[in-house]
């Protein structure tokens, strides 16, 4: 199996702070779906930008397709972005523009003509289960009908890798069970590669093959999925593995402060965000 991207002693910090980032080494391979798992402020979506180069690293560099992405020109760069597709937690959809019209944006601004555009984004929404809803509104949408709007309008250009960073995080288990099948069928059928951010072990277990552990600023773990969590080595894959079995109080609290957040209007933050700013603590 041929790499796709490689971290190669990745390091960032921004101005005089500490090391968001350090020495941070990874291959992902073609093909894969790969896990990036660690708790919050860990640095996953700093990870995630330097991958882009959306953030410069500090120290080290970013290897994809074979390419080093600090070697590269400015319209170079551009080019390599177009190679890589992201889906976030809170959607980033354009709320004035239809379905379709979202699907259509990043062909749009590559040059694509209006009407290839929009057969091809048909098509895309075909995939991802949304074809009557082209022409509404992402307003008029559940989480995660508009999760998928995001996934269609983030393969449109034929990415090599689709970086999810919390792309489930927003979501109810069930809505979230529907999102992995989705990338898993996009990972089987059109073979891409996915890097899947998140914090949440049930998503490493549900769809990844691979997973790094990503402990203040370190990778600190790295392998099969199951053998990492089945046998976790370091205190931080302890600490998730033993967090995931979490007793059933714990997890009636979490489901009512889901509930309560979607009813407050404050879908696209995290429950254990919601229970931070109600200043009830939680680690
Ligand atoms: N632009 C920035 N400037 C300064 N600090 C930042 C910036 N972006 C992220 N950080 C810091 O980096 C740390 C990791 O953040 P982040 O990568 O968002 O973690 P995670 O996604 O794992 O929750 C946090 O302490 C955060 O405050
Ligand atoms: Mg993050």
């Amino acid at each position: 199996m041929g790499v796709i991207l490689e971290l190669r002693g990745l390091s960032k910090r921004f101005g005089q702070g500490e090391s968001v980032l350090e020495d941070v080494s990874l291959k992902i391979g073609e093909g894969e779906i790969f896990g990036l798992i660690g708790k919050s402020g860990a640095g996953k979506s700093t990870l995630a930008r330097c991958v882009s180069y959306l953030e410069e690293p500090t120290a080290g560099g970013v290897v994809f397709a074979g390419r080093e992405m600090g070697a590269l020109s400015r319209g170079e760069l551009y080019e390599a972005r177009r190679s890589m597709g992201m889906v976030f937690q809170q959607f980033n959809l354009l709320m004035q523009r239809s379905v379709i019209g979202n699907v259509c944006f990043p062909m749009e601004i590559s040059g694509w003509k209006r009407r290839a555009a929009r057969e091809r984004a048909l098509k895309l929404l075909e995939t991802v289960g949304l074809s009557d809803k082209a022409d509404a509104y992402p307003s008029t949408l559940s989480g995660g009908q508009r999760q998928r709007v995001a996934i269609a309008r983030a393969i449109a250009l034929s990415p090599r890798i689709l970086l999810c960073d919390e792309a489930t995080s927003a979501l109810d288990p069930e809505t979230t069970r529907g999102i992995l099948a989705l990338l898993r069928e996009l990972n089987q059928n059109m073979g891409i590669t996915i890097l899947v951010i998140t914090h949440e072990m049930l998503v490493v277990e549900s769809i990844c093959h691979r997973v790094a552990i990503l402990d203040r600023s370190r990778v600190v773990e790295v392998g099969d999925v199951r053998e990492v969590f089945d046998h976790p080595k370091t205190e931080a894959a302890k600490a998730l593995v033993a967090g995931d079995g979490q007793p059933d109080r714990a997890r009636k609290l979490l489901r009512a402060v889901e509930a309560y957040r979607d009813k407050a209007g404050l879908a696209g933050i995290s429950a254990e965000e919601v229970l931070r700013r109600a200043g009830i603590p939680i680690d």
